[in-house]
């Protein structure tokens, strides 16, 4: 990729400041000051603005609004599965789904190589705000259930016992035979929005998720090279997630 498309990327400069940065000799790709926009930068370059990395060697952070009937996984068999959406080469980079989405969910997954920034994301300690729109039917939910949610319930569905962490529930749009609301949790247990929705005698007919911490999920633009819906997520995204990861203490 070109060393200014590269920086580009990254959500820091526009195309024009990028020029006068380079230009200014601020740039250094793998140790020696570059001068010229257009150079070809590889992975495994180390790209220095100002004397700080920009560029980590090999991770890469993607985010994919995961489409209906697809399975969080890398290979299968029989079904079709998020691998099944990435090119050969972001394939070779090692990257897996960081946690899962059920095969009928939708939205916001992030697809990535950086194990520690995986394991943070998924472990109970650091567990982000994941929100999700929830399309169900039934009786309207209420305050009753807003109440319940944020004192944080009891799941009594399977023969464990499990109490859940508080969670915010907003009620949304009653449509007549379907309504929607908002589940925004901190943890993650096995069809935990599901469950709750159908504690409460109600059963979900779509479910979105659309932010993890301070990532929201987008329209990804669709291009000649970007057919399906993944896009990398810029420096200033990956390093807002990582703060609130506690990565950069
Ligand atoms: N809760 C669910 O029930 N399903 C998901 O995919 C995510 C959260």
């Amino acid at each position: 990729m070109r060393l200014d498309k590269m920086i580009s990327n990254l959500g820091i400069a526009t195309r024009s400041e990028i020029k006068k940065i380079i230009r200014a000799g601020r740039v250094k790709v793998n140790g020696v000051v570059v001068s010229d926009a257009s150079i070809h930068i590889k992975d495994d370059d180390t790209v220095l603005l100002d004397d700080e990395e920009i560029q980590s060697k090999n991770y890469i952070y993607l985010l994919m609004d995961k489409p209906v009937n697809v399975i969080t996984a890398m290979e299968d068999k029989r079904l079709q599965c998020v691998g099944d959406f990435l090119s050969p080469e972001l394939k070779a980079k090692k990257v897996s789904p960081v946690g899962r989405l059920d095969y009928h969910t939708t939205g916001l997954l992030i697809i990535t190589n950086d194990g520690e920034f995986s394991h943070r994301m998924t472990s109970p300690k650091y567990h982000l705000p994941k929100t999700y729109l929830v399309t169900y039917s039934g009786n309207r939910l209420t305050n009753k259930q807003v109440e319940e949610a944020s004192s944080g319930m009891t799941l009594h569905d399977t023969d464990e016992v499990i109490k859940l962490k508080p969670s915010v529930l907003e009620l949304g749009e009653d449509n007549g035979d379907y309504h929607t609301c908002k589940l925004t949790l901190t943890e993650g247990k096995t069809h935990q929005v599901r469950r709750m929705i159908s504690s409460w005698n109600c059963e979900v007919i779509e479910l979105r998720r659309i932010s993890i911490g301070s990532l929201f999920i987008d329209d990804i633009p669709e291009d000649d090279n970007n057919i399906y819906p993944i896009r990398e997520l810029d420096f200033s995204e990956i390093n807002q997630l990582k703060l609130e990861l506690k990565m950069n203490d």
